[in-house]
């Protein structure tokens, strides 16, 4: 069997003497795609805090592709593409000017940063939009310049 692309086990998060996560085990193999369901307060952005490393793992063990997230936290992060709930585009800078930004914090190297860039905007049809300001794009046009910032290291 191939190293599964999120392996927790035993995952348990207090916040305090609150337990937020009470010994989870789950398995995400490469190439599926897993939603994650629950109410208000059931743990879920806690979760997504201990995958993407944001939050320190407490107890228990949190793989990415065979990574220990308590320890190689900068190689996951190079390896994640992650759109937050929160907006997380500047509506300043034009849609082009926006993924280049996440290209440089990502470190795609130079020679290649104005290739992916476009890519990652043609993957999400804003190409002829690319060099207007993002405060001039609609709702679900920032959503989809979200997902280009994302996709923009090649997660
Ligand atoms: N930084 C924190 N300090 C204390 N309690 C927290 C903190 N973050 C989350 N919690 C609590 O942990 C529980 C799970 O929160 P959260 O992971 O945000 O749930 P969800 O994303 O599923 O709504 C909630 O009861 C929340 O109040
Ligand atoms: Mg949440």
């Amino acid at each position: 069997m191939s190293t599964p692309a999120i392996d927790c086990e035993h995952v348990t998060h207090r916040y305090g003497d609150f337990t937020a996560i009470d010994d989870l085990s789950l398995t995400v193999g490469v190439g599926e795609t897993m939603g994650l369901l629950g109410p208000n307060g059931a743990g879920k952005t806690t979760l997504v805090r201990l995958l993407t490393t944001l939050t320190p793992v407490q107890h228990g063990q949190v793989g990415i592709f065979g990574l220990d997230a308590g320890r190689r936290t900068m190689d996951i992060r190079q390896n994640l593409g992650y759109v937050p709930q929160q907006l997380s585009i500047e509506s300043a800078l034009t849609g082009r000017q926006n993924v280049d930004l996440f290209a440089r914090l990502y470190d795609v190297p130079r020679r290649e940063r104005r290739a992916r860039v476009d890519d990652a905007l043609e993957a999400m049809q804003l190409l002829d939009v690319a060099d207007r300001l993002a405060k001039t794009y609609s709702g679900g046009m920032v959503r989809r310049l979200e997902l280009a910032q994302a996709l923009v290291n090649r997660p």
